[in-house]
């Protein structure tokens, strides 16, 4: 739930002075300090935030403070700034109301800090997004860049505005920004050329001088020194708490954030540069012919460099120091200078240089922040202007003269808006409107800007009158034409009163502002005025290469010469003044009123004199009365309601019905006088505060009863709950244990009639085991009485019938024997001698038979080694024997099917075999190879044709090698060919023959025991292939190649055969020297294949991979 919060709660003193009681001066102050001593710096006055500098920072602008006061309404928390930014913005947003926010305060008083504080909290509570952001950034970095060009310290505030300043700022209809405009007013450019004491020139000269970097200073000719310049005050240059180096830091940041392009920072740092060069230049009196003086500049370095950084013709300007041209009616004269003369052309041409550039950057933040969208805006304008100033000790001038009059239009303004807002809200209340005494400064300002009688149009006709004008003279004017003001006072005056007043000089007038008595020195009033700044000057600038320069000066161009006078700086400003107070009557109001503490720029320090004044001036006393002078307070009917239900039983706690039925049910039930209150239409007005506050004492005394109350249902609440809560548990926990309790005792007797259960049928069992025991016992006895008995029977009748048998086989052996006898007695005369050879050899043949036929089996593969096992021994040697001649016969028989070509394949293969069977590891990998000759397809391959038809004989091998490089042991591929008479090397692409020798130059072939394909050719000593040198080759078909020489050599009867020598290391014979080829078992990491590298002079390693 909401709380719903209000200024009255915590208020020390009064919040609102509204509520003040009594109201006079001396309360109001009191009231204003006692809030101030709390750090309460902020009090309304209704609507209207009194802020009092508090010269310190408080903790009450933090991230946590915007929330607390967004979207909350006005009178519901305590006073402060942002609850008026708030509202402004709110009614901006949701009731489309174009707000301004004025805020108005002397010297020092706080208006720019107000301005940024309302500023930065409309951005923090404004929309958010990439876009929004930006705009949001550009317009407060807007600040950094004017205040630095803009502010100064002053004896009255260390970064004091001097100019005014009003921005609009622009809204989308969801509230977003949109971007600005920024109307700038009179700067006080005098302070360019000279400073009173104790003050500093605009911050930017001294931030430039300290913060630029060395390169940059001389780029701009510019020394870091200060005292090296005539238009910056020394005795003040450095001020505490500010820091330049650091400023000039931030306004480049600012000026590249608002988007300043480079080139632009640096033209307007040109002409800040040039501007303190001008305050160097000094000049010399000449004496002419003709009496009078003629001025000359003295040291020509300043005006030099001035001018190559402006890039103007040094003796353009020289000259437009030394003379005038005056031109009237198509006459042109020229009149010299003399050197009062030329400094004040000087003064002028740096006040409006920098003057303009001034309005040249607020023209050009303008274009940066203005709104892209061309939807219709809402606006909020906050205005900040420079403060009501009354010099005490110096006298007053045409500036605070024109500064003067512009809070006398604000002030104007405030009573106007003030009052007519108090009326419009009495007249949408229905409530009657009773007239209000009030001063209105409206006759002060007619006093100044009335168009016939005016000051300032008394000024402008003496400006622009023929003849001889002095302030003077326009003093004269004044004391005829103003004399009858009551507001107007001056020495000459015909009003008498006014002779004898020594406080009155002579050449000074003194106008009663609303603000207090303000005494003017009419010197320098119609220079001032004027604003004049020679044609020559303003031409010589245009002349500048300087693109910044000749803008600022476009008057300077002499295909523009305009002769009419530009209208005076009075002019200028009444005007502006005008189209403000226009614009600020077409929006909804808002007042900040800010007010200085003390003199001394301290914290904690409250002056009650200087305070008063401010009080008086500002009519806040005044604003109050005129605020309460109907009614003092008033309330939405809903807050009213909300605030003081308790007071009444029928409105507590909840009223239902129209809150303005409910107000009206409570005050007539805190028998409040009907007098003291009247009924708007949407909210109640309440007459004096005393009721309001005796409304509060009421409710203050309720709410203690109350919260007895409610500490007492609270406490009652929280007791039951907590009874009901153990109560509960009580019953839980019982349960809980009522069930355990049972399940135990449960658990007991279910375990005690297990165990009787147990006991039981254990005994019955045991009874039925002994019994069936017994019965076991008993059969087996019957059984074993049984089987002896039986036994005794059975072997009795087997001794009986064993006696049976033995007695009938002897009968029968005797019977045998009987008849044996009987047998051979009949027919032993039968019997032939050689009846038992035959039987003999009739056996063995049977045998053989079987045995010949067993042997059939055996299959006719040259290859198969099997033969089945002897069957008896007698045949053992006739067995081998006929294993023997078998294999023979089926040997035969296989190679009778052999064609020629097969046959010689073999015998070569069988040749390969007796040379390297066992003898190099290499060769039982090739026995599974067929002998295939000609790898390279000579007869058939187009490429090798030309090689063909070189070749005479047949080629018998054709295939690649490689030829060892003796000096590095590398390879390159070979073609090596093979006929009957000779062996030929060609080159592998080109085919073309590299060395062609003829078999009987080859002495021997020396290949190694490895599984390498390398072979040495070795010729004969003498022949004349040697001359060359042996060939070391390494090939793929080693064995065949070897084979083949072989087998030539060996077939051709005239030739040597040609050795074949088998070992590791051999001598191989390169042009001159022997090199030793030596083969070593590598490990298996070098690959697959033989890899031969040269070791030294004598000697090539082939590491041959291990098997
Ligand atoms: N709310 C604040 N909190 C802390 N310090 C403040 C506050 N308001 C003002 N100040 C201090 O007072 C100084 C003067 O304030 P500020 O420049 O706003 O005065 P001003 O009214 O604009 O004066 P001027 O008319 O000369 O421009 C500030 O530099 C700052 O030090
Ligand atoms: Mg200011």
């Amino acid at each position: 739930m909401e709380v719903k919060t209000s200024l009255l709660d915590n208020m020390i003193g009064v919040g609102d002075m509204v509520l003040l009681e009594p109201l006079n001066e001396d309360s109001f102050i009191m009231n204003l300090r006692n809030r101030f001593d709390h750090n309460e710096i902020y009090t309304y006055i209704g609507s209207v935030v009194i802020s009092m500098n508090p010269y310190r920072s408080l903790p009450i602008y933090t991230p946590q403070k915007v929330e607390e006061y967004r979207n909350r309404n006005f009178y519901e928390l305590s006073p402060h700034i942002y609850a008026l930014a708030d509202e402004a913005y709110r009614s901006l947003r949701d009731q489309d109301k174009d707000q301004c926010i004025l805020i108005t305060g002397e010297s020092g008083a706080g208006k720019t800090e107000a301005s940024k504080l309302v500023m930065s909290y409309v951005a923090a509570v404004c929309g958010k997004g990439q876009e929004v952001n930006k705009v949001k950034e550009q317009l407060l970095q807007s600040n950094p860049v004017l205040e630095a060009f803009g502010n100064a310290k002053t004896m009255r505030n260390d970064n004091s505005s001097r100019f005014g300043k009003y921005m609009d700022i622009e809204f989308d209809f969801k509230g977003d920004p949109l971007g600005g405009v920024i109307s700038n007013y009179l700067l006080e450019k005098s302070r360019v050329c000279k400073q009173p004491r104790g003050e500093r020139n605009f911050h930017i000269f001294y931030q430039l001088l300290s913060g630029a970097s060395d390169d940059t200073l001389m780029k701009l000719k510019l020394d870091r020194d200060f005292s090296k310049y005539n238009y910056l005050s020394l005795d003040s240059a450095n001020v505490n708490g500010l820091d330049d180096a650091a400023s000039f830091r931030t306004v480049r940041n600012a000026m590249q954030i608002v988007g300043f392009m480079e080139a632009e920072v640096q033209s307007v740092l040109e002409l800040v540069a040039a501007v303190l060069k001008l305050g160097n230049i000094e000049f010399k009196p000449e004496s002419r012919v003709n009496g009078f003086d003629e001025s000359r500049v003295k040291d020509k370095n300043d005006l030099k460099e001035m001018c190559e950084l402006l890039g103007i013709e040094q003796s353009v300007l020289e000259r437009a120091f030394s003379y005038r041209t005056v031109e009237a009616k198509m006459e042109k004269m020229s009149t010299t200078l003399n050197v009062a003369q030329a400094y004040y052309a000087r003064d002028a041409l740096a006040k409006n240089l920098y003057s303009r550039l001034f309005s040249w950057l607020v023209t050009r933040i303008n274009e940066s922040i203005k709104a892209q969208a061309k939807t219709r805006h809402k606006v909020m304008g906050v205005l900040d202007i420079y403060g009501f100033e009354i010099f005490e000790v110096r006298d007053n001038s045409f500036e605070q003269f024109i500064i003067n009059y512009c809070n006398e239009k604000l002030q104007q303004i405030f009573i106007e808006l003030t009052l007519r807002e108090e009326q419009e809200e009495y007249i949408r209340e229905d409530i009657e409107w009773t007239n209000i005494e009030y001063f209105n400064n409206a006759v002060i300002c007619d006093l100044i800007e009335n168009n016939q009688n005016g000051i300032l149009a008394m000024l402008d006709e003496e400006c622009l009158r023929p003849g001889t004008v002095t302030d003077d003279t326009f003093l004269d004017k004044l004391n005829t034409i103003c004399a009858e003001h009551q507001h107007f006072e001056s020495r000459l005056n015909k009003n008498s009163k006014f002779l004898t007043d020594h406080s009155l000089p002579h050449s000074c007038f003194r106008i009663q502002h609303y603000a207090g008595k303000v005494l003017y020195r009419v010197e320098g009033f119609v220079d001032k005025n004027n604003d004049l700044l020679y044609r020559d000057l303003s031409q010589a600038m245009y002349k500048a290469t300087h693109s910044l320069m000749r803008q600022l000066f476009p008057e300077g161009n002499p295909a523009k010469v305009n002769l009419k006078r530009p209208p005076t700086a009075g002019f200028q400003f009444k005007a502006s003044v005008g189209v403000l107070m226009k614009n600020l009557q077409t929006k909804n109001p808002n007042y900040i009123r800010c007010i200085k503490p003390n003199d001394k720029k301290v914290a904690h320090i409250f002056t009650d004199s200087l305070v008063c004044h401010q009080v008086r001036y500002l009519g806040l006393v005044e604003n109050v009365r005129v605020r309460r002078a109907g009614y003092a307070f008033r309330q939405p009917y809903e807050s009213c309601l909300e605030r003081y239900k308790m007071l009444c039983k029928k409105t507590w706690p909840h009223w239902r019905g129209p809150a303005r039925d409910g107000v009206e049910v409570l005050l007539t039930d805190c028998s409040v006088p009907t007098e003291e209150f009247a009924y708007g239409r949407s909210k109640i007005f309440i007459r004096n505060p005393r009721t309001l506050f005796t409304l509060e004492e009421r409710r203050r005394a309720c709410l203690e009863d109350l919260a007895t109350l409610i500490q007492k249902i609270y406490r009652g609440w929280k007791s039951r709950t907590h009874f009901l809560l153990l109560k509960k548990s009580q019953v839980v926990v019982a349960a809980w244990y009522r069930r355990y309790a049972q399940q135990n005792k449960y658990q007991k007797i279910k375990s005690a009639t297990l165990v009787m259960q147990s006991f039981i049928r254990g005994w019955k069992a045991r009874n039925i085991l002994r019994q069936l025991k017994y019965e076991k016992r008993c059969k087996e006895a019957v059984t074993t009485i049984a089987a002896y008995w039986h036994g005794t029977q059975a072997r009795r009748e087997l001794r009986r019938l064993k006696e049976e048998a033995r007695r009938k086989h002897a009968v029968a052996i005797i019977w045998a024997y009987w008849l044996g006898l009987q047998v051979r007695r009949e027919y032993r005369k039968f019997f032939r001698a050689n009846a038992g050879k035959k039987i003999y050899d009739f056996t063995i043949q049977r045998i053989m038979q079987k045995y010949f036929l067993g042997l059939k089996t055996t299959t006719m593969s040259p290859m198969d080694n099997s033969w089945p096992a002897k069957p008896y021994g007698f045949l053992e040697g006739a067995h081998t024997q006929l294993r023997r001649i078998f294999h023979l016969w089926r040997c035969k028989k296989y190679r009778g099917q052999f064609t020629e070509e097969k046959k010689a394949v073999y015998e070569e293969k069988l040749e390969a075999s007796e040379i390297f069977k066992d003898k190099k590891a290499l060769y039982p990998s090739s026995v599974s190879q067929p002998f295939k000759g000609d790898y390279l397809e000579i007869q058939k391959n187009p490429k090798y044709q030309k090689l063909n038809s070189a070749m005479e004989e047949k080629v018998l091998l054709a295939d690649l090698v490689n030829k060892i490089n003796r000096a590095n042991g590398k390879g390159s591929p070979r073609l090596f060919l093979l006929t009957k008479s000779n062996f030929v090397l060609a080159d592998q692409k080109t085919g073309q023959v590299k060395a062609s020798v003829p078999l009987p130059d080859l002495a021997s072939v020396s290949v190694s025991t490895q599984s390498d394909g390398f072979f040495a050719l070795k010729l004969k000593e003498g022949s004349a292939s040697a001359s060359k040198g042996d060939f070391l080759l390494s090939s793929e078909h080693l064995i065949e190649i070897i084979t083949k020489l072989h087998r030539i050599g060996t077939t051709a009867a005239d030739r040597d055969q040609i050795n074949i020598d088998i070992s590791d290391e051999f001598l191989v014979q390169f042009k001159q020297d022997k090199v030793c080829v030596k083969f070593i078992q590598g490990g298996p990491k070098n690959g697959n294949s033989a890899a031969c590298k040269r070791k030294n002079n004598r000697l090539l390693e082939v590491s041959v991979p291990s098997p």
